[in-house]
């Protein structure tokens, strides 16, 4: 007997193009999770409208409407659980999440960044790498803990850097391997294939349901 897909929810904040990556997935009958929310604080975040033309609901939550960064992430939190979701995919989402979210979701929730972590975190990391002199540059995906793109490492992929690359070519070259190793990460987990042990994960080789 097959187990129902794993319900994922997916926070972001901008254009989507990740969101979308792990849609088209999801639309893959043997993908073995579904998308059941996506949540933004930004009102018109292109990530809501994606979501809406794939029949998914979108949510906004307004920062404004709360007094502190706890209780918007509270408030996150408890939007996700109303949802049932196992596993909260961050996809571009900009904003420091708080204890609170980092708690609830620990070893469920996953975030990527464009570059091989742990060199270039935060904003801008295409322009860090660019301004570093760096060879080779890449993404990640990760799981979330307490501070800015750090956790356990799940997937990486490395993308040269080219003499004449520009902060656009970089980032463009980087977002195609976004969108291939997102959603491998989420079959994984949804397979129940990776293993945490302190900051190393395991890839087990064989589909454990
Ligand atoms: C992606 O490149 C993602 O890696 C990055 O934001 C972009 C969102 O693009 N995330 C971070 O920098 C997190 N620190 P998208 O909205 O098209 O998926």
């Amino acid at each position: 007997m097959t187990s129902p897909p794993l319900r994922v929810g997916v926070l972001a904040s901008g254009r989507g193009s990740n969101l979308q990556s792990i849609l088209d997935a999801c639309a893959r009958p043997d993908f073995p999770a579904r998308v059941v929310v996506v949540i933004s604080d930004r009102e018109r975040a292109a990530a809501l409208d994606r979501a809406r033309a794939a029949g998914i609901e979108a949510l906004w939550l307004n920062p404004k409407d709360f007094e502190d960064r706890e209780a918007f992430d509270r408030a996150l939190v408890s939007e996700l659980e109303a949802r049932a979701v196992g596993l909260v995919c961050q996809a571009g989402f900009m904003r420091i999440l708080s204890l609170a979210y980092v708690r609830a979701f620990a070893g469920r929730a996953l975030n990527i960044h464009p570059s091989l972590l742990p060199a270039f975190p935060g904003l801008h990391a295409q322009r860090q790498a660019l301004a570093h002199g760096v060879k080779v540059s890449g993404a990640t995906v990760h799981f979330v803990e307490e501070g800015v793109d750090s956790g356990p490492i799940v997937l990486q992929a490395a993308v040269p850097v080219e003499p004449d690359d520009t902060e656009d070519t970089l980032a463009a070259r980087i977002l195609v391997q976004e969108h291939r190793i997102y959603p491998e990460a989420i079959r994984l987990f949804a397979e129940d294939r990776l293993k945490i042990d302190g900051r190393r994960v395991t890839v087990t080789g064989e589909a454990q349901r």
